[in-house]
């Protein structure tokens, strides 16, 4: 197959651990006989620094025409502590969402059993926990009216769902759970938001179309505690934004480290692939970030975008044998590992490459 793939690295790690991602594409097209042609685009504070904008047009206009997106992350500490900055490195992410339509994001959590000792979790809580979450991307408090009133003393963001937005989440998330335990978990805060009730409803209904999959309702709070008192008790997770914004990070625990997540964001244009763990301003430049969340990313772009299962699962398998010979990026070091098999970045890259 011939697929042209366009490179967003945006800022910090972004920029070292998606150089990684892309090797290992590379390696897959010489492997499978494809080819991947690249192109590479700016996003967040170095599109700002580069042109004023945090998705600048150019960006855009090359998203919407290549055929999947590797994305870095976005971000920089100095505009965390200006909140009277009016442009700023997210909100291109959060406009590129908007205009490709990319209303599921998909974050697998899955601990590679290796890693079982790099949670803060006890291995036999841990052990077998498979969840995907389908985290609603384009709609919620992110995307409401937002503004200032009383002489700017009052601040308030507007949460809004349309039934059509959350019927086609949860139908994606109700598909998906056919495809696995054949359980769902829709996540809301039924007892307090509008919005929540709407979510809850739409979810009831579609429900009857999908006989064979087992539906429970669980209120976020007691998500949060369940997802770490007793993980393995979910398979498909379907919440909004926000929710799911604050439990993927949390359930990045269960795979050991912020460092081992990868996401698909899909809908109705380009799919854009990353990591879930951000642009780390303290680790920047050291070569010391975990490559493997870009990579696993990169399988991703390949069995979703592409339908390439076999190139995929490579990648994963690939992954697994590096974790098994003992190698470990730092975040994923604990005690027992000999320094000799605490790896940089870009090492870690070329145990994975050894594998395909
Ligand atoms: C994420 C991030 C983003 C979000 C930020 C960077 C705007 O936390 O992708 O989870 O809140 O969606
Ligand atoms: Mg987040």
């Amino acid at each position: 197959m011939t697929k042209n793939i366009l490179i967003v690295p945006g800022d910090g790690i972004g920029q070292e651990v998606t150089a990684v991602g892309k090797k290992v594409l590379d390696k897959i097209a010489a492997k499978f006989g494809h080819t991947f042609t690249y192109d590479e685009a700016l996003i967040g504070h170095v599109a700002i620094e580069a042109t004023g904008n945090p998705l600048p047009d150019e960006t855009l206009t090359k998203m919407k025409k290549s055929d999947a997106i590797l994305f870095g992350a976005v971000g920089h500490p100095k505009y965390d502590n200006d909140p009277t900055a009016k442009v700023r490195p997210e909100q291109g992410l959060l406009k590129m969402r908007k205009e490709l339509g990319l209303y599921a994001n998909l974050r697998p959590i899955k601990l590679f059993d290796e890693l079982l000792g790099a949670s803060s979790i006890k291995p036999e809580v841990l052990k077998g926990a498979d969840i995907l979450f389908f985290r609603e991307l384009t709609g919620d408090i992110y995307f409401g009216e937002k503004g200032r009133k009383n002489n700017g003393d009052t601040a308030f963001d507007l949460a809004e769902y349309s039934r059509y937005e959350v019927e086609r989440i949860a139908r994606k998330a109700f598909e998906a759970a056919r495809t696995r335990r054949k359980k769902l978990c829709s996540v809301d805060k039924a007892n307090v938001l509008e919005t929540s009730r709407l979510w809850r409803e739409v979810v009831q209904k579609i429900a009857p179309d999908y006989p064979d999959v087992e539906v429970e309702h669980q209120f976020v709070d007691a998500a949060a505690m369940i997802l770490i008192k007793d993980p393995r008790r979910f398979d498909v997770v379907v919440t909004a934004n926000l929710f799911g914004d604050i439990l993927t990070d949390e359930a990045s625990q269960i795979a050991g480290s912020m460092g081992m997540l990868a996401s698909a964001s899909v809908g109705d244009g380009t799919g854009v692939y990353e990591p879930i763990h951000g642009s780390a301003h303290d680790i920047t430049g050291k070569g010391v970030a975990n490559p493997l969340a870009s990579i696993l990313s990169a399988a991703l772009l390949l069995d979703i975008s592409f339908g390439m299962k076999a190139e995929s699962k490579t990648i994963i398998s690939a992954v697994d044998k590096v974790l098994k010979a003992g190698f470990r990026t730092r975040d994923i070091a604990d005690a027992q590992t000999p320094a000799d098999k605490v790896l940089g970045t870009s090492a870690m890259g070329e145990e994975v490459l050894k594998h395909i």
